[in-house]
């Protein structure tokens, strides 16, 4: 389905070890456009809140844990197809799976410290956007 936006965030280990320019440049390159940015620390419990959905998940625990652990960069892209151009440049969850030249395959460590997220629909895009910029300018 084509769209135009979807929600990002470099996580705590990306950010942590100074990759976020780096990130950011091969989003711009890949040429999607930021409308939103800002960097965050989340409490485990916000953390918990945004990765609500995989709660009966077993990996859900060190899942908040991790992403409460160091500032996140989150980000509203744009950009046609976003939703699906975005995910095939992050590359596969597990970085162990993930294509030559994707993020992930650049700077994830592991399935959970994975360097990045990405929307999986356009519906969740909407959720996930709303709930770190709701309210905010986006330009
Ligand atoms: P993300 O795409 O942000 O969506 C959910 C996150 O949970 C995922 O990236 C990983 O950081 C983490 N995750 C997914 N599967 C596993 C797993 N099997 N073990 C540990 N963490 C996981």
């Amino acid at each position: 389905m084509t769209t135009n936006r979807t929600y990002t965030m470099i996580k705590p280990d990306a950010v942590a070890e100074g990759h976020t320019g780096a990130i950011i440049k091969l989003i711009e390159e890949a040429g999607f456009r930021v409308v939103a940015i800002k960097k965050v620390h989340l409490t485990p419990a916000q953390a918990g809140q945004f990765y609500a959905v995989h709660q009966e998940r077993p990996f859900y625990n060190d899942l908040c844990k991790y992403m409460s652990s160091g500032p996140i960069v989150p980000m509203i892209l744009e950009k046609d197809n976003a939703v699906a151009d975005f995910r095939t440049l992050i590359g596969a969850t597990n970085p162990a799976q993930a294509a030559e030249g994707t993020i992930r395959k650049l700077f994830a460590k592991s399935i959970e410290s994975n360097a990045i997220h990405g929307s999986d629909s356009d519906e969740n895009a909407k959720i996930e956007g709303d709930f770190f910029f709701a309210g905010i300018e986006q330009f």
